[in-house]
């Protein structure tokens, strides 16, 4: 018998089989139903797992705080049973938790990488890691008050910037500035341990030295799994003493010389500055869409340094009104600020999330007036802009508005 008649013949007869599987569904239903047990199913297993794997809220408390660097630290949360969080949601690494903190009587969220692993939350923790931000509303407020033991709530694991098999190459370069590493702890570790089949080139841009987040723990990761994980240190200031790193900003040459970007797909994770830089060198390279996977969390830090923001407004305090449920309010909102933050500042807290305009939680109604929405952060429904539905959290207010917002969760 020749190959290719042998191959049909195999096809056929897989087809009848499945055909015959087919015909039996029925009658297999019914003899199942013979033999199942009279008595009513009383769990919704579904339903719980749908729970546990995302919560809307869990209660945290702090078991241990490390410092990183002069103004990093890392936080170990473990769930505060007293407030009956038993068990943490498991989540893929790469994503986010949301933070919801009173600050001075404001409530408010911020959504923060998990640095730790998968494995990790099933282990019964999670870490986040923290730098303290000049000015940081919320970063001062933690360095002066969270303490081990202090209580901390946050939502499910959250957010897209994940290794997906089914989409992403096995090779990773991950790029990230300051801060950005975080997720990619996470990521590294998981490929460590095996939760994700994948390799990981890191091109890690910090200004200098004392700014590098996880420096020993990465060149340990690195000696002891060579073959998985490669990071290249990129430093920006003048005086380098960091041997084995490259000097500059992340460029095309810098990323071609530790990987091929053809067989690549690209993770990025880094303030709004490096974004502009490092987009523009990845443009070079005229990759799809789907192998530049970004991470753009967080409100943009100044709206005036966006070319399309009307300058002209920047100095203004508008009116919106507030339709929430059954309650009308005024409220006063500074126009480099969003409208989310107006609505904070009120104490008016729709849902939120991401606070980049991905998540759609704080997703409200423009009834009249006008904003500006940064375009980098606009990720609505074609049918969402049609039908003037924004997300306070990127949006800015250039008149006086009306909207309607969904109440808080
Ligand atoms: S908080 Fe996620 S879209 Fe606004």
């Amino acid at each position: 018998m020749s190959e290719e008649k042998e191959k049909l013949d195999i096809t056929i007869k897989s087809n009848t089989r499945d055909l015959f599987a087919f015909t039996k569904l029925v009658p297999n239903r019914k003899k199942r139903f013979e033999r199942a047990s009279s008595e009513p199913i009383t769990g919704d297993p579904m339903n719980e797992l749908v729970v546990r794997l995302h919560p809307i809220r869990q209660y945290l408390v702090i078991k241990e705080i490390k410092d990183e660097t002069k103004s990093t630290k890392t936080f170990k949360l473990v769930p505060d049973p007293d407030l009956n969080t038993k068990k943490l949601a498991y989540f893929r690494a790469g994503q986010y938790l949301s933070l919801k903190v009173q600050v001075n009587g404001v409530l408010i969220t911020r959504p923060y990488s998990i640095s730790s692993t998968p494995s990790e939350a099933l282990k019964g923790y999670y870490e986040i890691t923290i730098r303290k931000e000049e000015h940081g509303f919320l970063t001062e407020f933690i360095w002066d008050n969270w303490k081990i033991g202090t209580k901390v709530e946050s939502s499910g694991p959250e957010g897209y910037f994940f290794f997906e098999p089914l989409r992403d190459l096995k090779q990773i370069v991950g790029i990230a500035g300051g801060s950005g590493i975080t997720p990619f702890r996470s990521i590294a570790k998981a490929i460590i341990d095996g939760t994700i089949d994948a390799r990981l080139t890191l091109l890690y841009g910090s200004s200098e030295e004392d700014d590098i987040i996880y420096y020993h723990e990465f060149k340990e990761m690195e000696r002891n799994n060579p073959t998985k994980i490669k990071i290249v240190y990129v430093l920006s200031c003048d005086f380098v003493a960091l041997e084995e790193c490259e000097k500059g900003f992340i460029t095309k040459e810098i990323i071609e010389k530790y990987c091929d970007a053809n067989s690549s797909t690209f993770f990025v994770c880094g303030p709004q500055i490096m974004y502009n830089f490092v987009e523009k060198e990845l443009e070079k390279f005229n990759l799809p869409v789907k192998r530049i996977r970004r991470e753009a969390f967080g409100e943009v830090k100044d709206i005036l340094t966006h070319p399309e923001f009307p300058k002209e407004v920047a100095e203004k305090i508008f009116k919106i009104k507030i339709n929430i449920g059954d309650l009308a309010k005024e409220i006063p909102a500074i126009a480099t600020e969003s409208v989310l933050v107006a609505l904070e500042r009120a104490n008016l807290n729709p849902p939120s999330k991401c606070r980049s305009g991905e998540c759609g939680f704080c997703r409200s109604l423009l009834i009249d007036g006008k904003i500006y929405i940064n375009p980098v952060s606009d990720w609505r429904k074609s049918g969402d802009k049609r039908f003037n539905y924004f997300h306070p959290c990127a949006s800015y207010p250039i008149t006086d508005l009306e909207i309607i917002i969904p109440r808080a969760l």
